[in-house]
């Protein structure tokens, strides 16, 4: 089969496309035939030598597939072949076929397209267990996304809407401003205009937020822990911006707050089980009704895959860039 390897770490232009041997699967896998691969930023880490796939998983960059059921592990149960599958994997996306746990993988709803359904599983999932599972986001609260207009912004603004929770975004230009609007953001930020820590504030009457998926790191933990309410939850993705910080430990006592930090890709099968089945239970009826949605940017042929990953490293796109496997 043809795959998206990595000759050797380093720039996009690493990315090649090549002949290696079809991945063979578990009893408990299945075996898809990949239509459409969802690109996303822990990807150009991977390429660049920075994230290596946890123990066991393939080497190949991927972590969310869309295509159909080809082979069955002989404890796989509620598939057959033939079915439309979106899957969370730990590796090997970028290829025509890949291996997925068959509880991490979800049946596609007639509304999706493939290149939509390959937009899902690696956002949303991260996304419902951060804002729902961890922070244990409600109805009624507010919640602060850095980064409005990534795949991982995009899908909260979706979820965290149908869940009846008001939205603040962050974003790097007004257009992404507006974008995120559009999708169904309640306020959205220009960070690159001013501190986004007061603008907060002043969106949320001086109260602050209930919640922060945060993926920047860095100097922005200061600017969240202002941003926080009394009993607020910050929840750190990602360390775009760095991996140190000043935290004032006041403010952490005074207002109660918790800070969580947490990776999807490394959990165990029986954790992504869960995750997969919890969001099912809350969100399934509005995934059927074509409600949930990615926004997507661009679906780039696999053979151009260092086109995506320039795309995504310039941080041009709002929503999702996608690999179109033939
Ligand atoms: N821990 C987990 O389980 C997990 C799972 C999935 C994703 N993540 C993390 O979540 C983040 C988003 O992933 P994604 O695939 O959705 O990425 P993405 O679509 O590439 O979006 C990232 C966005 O962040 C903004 N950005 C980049 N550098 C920034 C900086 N220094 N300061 C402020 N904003 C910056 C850019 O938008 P602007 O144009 O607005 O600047 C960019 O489009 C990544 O850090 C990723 O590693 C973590």
């Amino acid at each position: 089969m043809k795959a998206v390897v990595v000759e050797k770490p380093g720039d996009e232009s690493a990315l090649k496309l090549a002949e290696v041997s079809e991945p063979a699967i578990k009893p408990d896998e299945i075996l898809i035939r990949v239509r459409a691969a969802g690109v996303n930023r822990a990807d150009i880490l991977q390429r660049q030598g920075f994230y290596p796939p946890p123990p066991g998983a393939s080497e190949i960059i991927g972590m969310e597939v869309a295509g159909e059921a080809v082979a069955l592990g002989e404890s796989v149960k509620g598939w057959k072949v033939g079915d439309h599958a979106m899957a969370l994997i730990p590796g090997g996306g970028y290829a025509e076929k890949a291996v997925a746990h068959y509880r991490s993988a979800m049946k596609i709803p007639a509304t999706l397209s493939f290149e939509e359904a390959a937009g899902i599983p690696e956002v949303f999932l991260t996304v419902f267990l951060n804002f729902f599972m961890l922070a244990g986001i409600k109805p009624g609260e507010t919640a602060l996304i850095h980064g409005g207009g990534s795949g991982i912004g995009t899908a909260s603004i979706q979820l965290l809407k149908e869940a009846a929770v008001r939205v603040i975004v962050t974003a790097g230009s007004d257009e992404k401003c507006d974008q995120c609007r559009k999708l169904g953001a309640d306020v959205a930020i220009n960070y690159k205009s001013g501190p986004f820590a007061p603008a907060v504030r002043a969106a949320t009457d001086g109260r602050g937020v209930d919640a922060i998926l945060d993926s920047i790191g860095g100097a922005y933990l200061a600017g969240n822990i202002e941003s926080l309410a009394q009993g607020g939850r910050l929840v750190l993705i990602g360390l775009m911006n760095g991996t140190r910080g000043e935290l004032d430990l006041a403010a952490v006592l005074r207002r109660h707050l918790k800070i969580f930090g947490s990776t999807l890709r490394n959990r165990s099968a029986a954790e992504k089980a869960q995750i997969v089945a919890a969001f099912l239970e809350q969100f399934g009826a509005a995934l059927e009704a074509g409600k949930l949605r990615p926004p997507i940017y661009k679906v780039v042929p696999a053979a151009d895959a260092p086109t995506a990953h320039r795309m995504m490293q310039a941080s041009e796109h709002f929503g999702k860039i996608v690999l179109k496997f033939d």
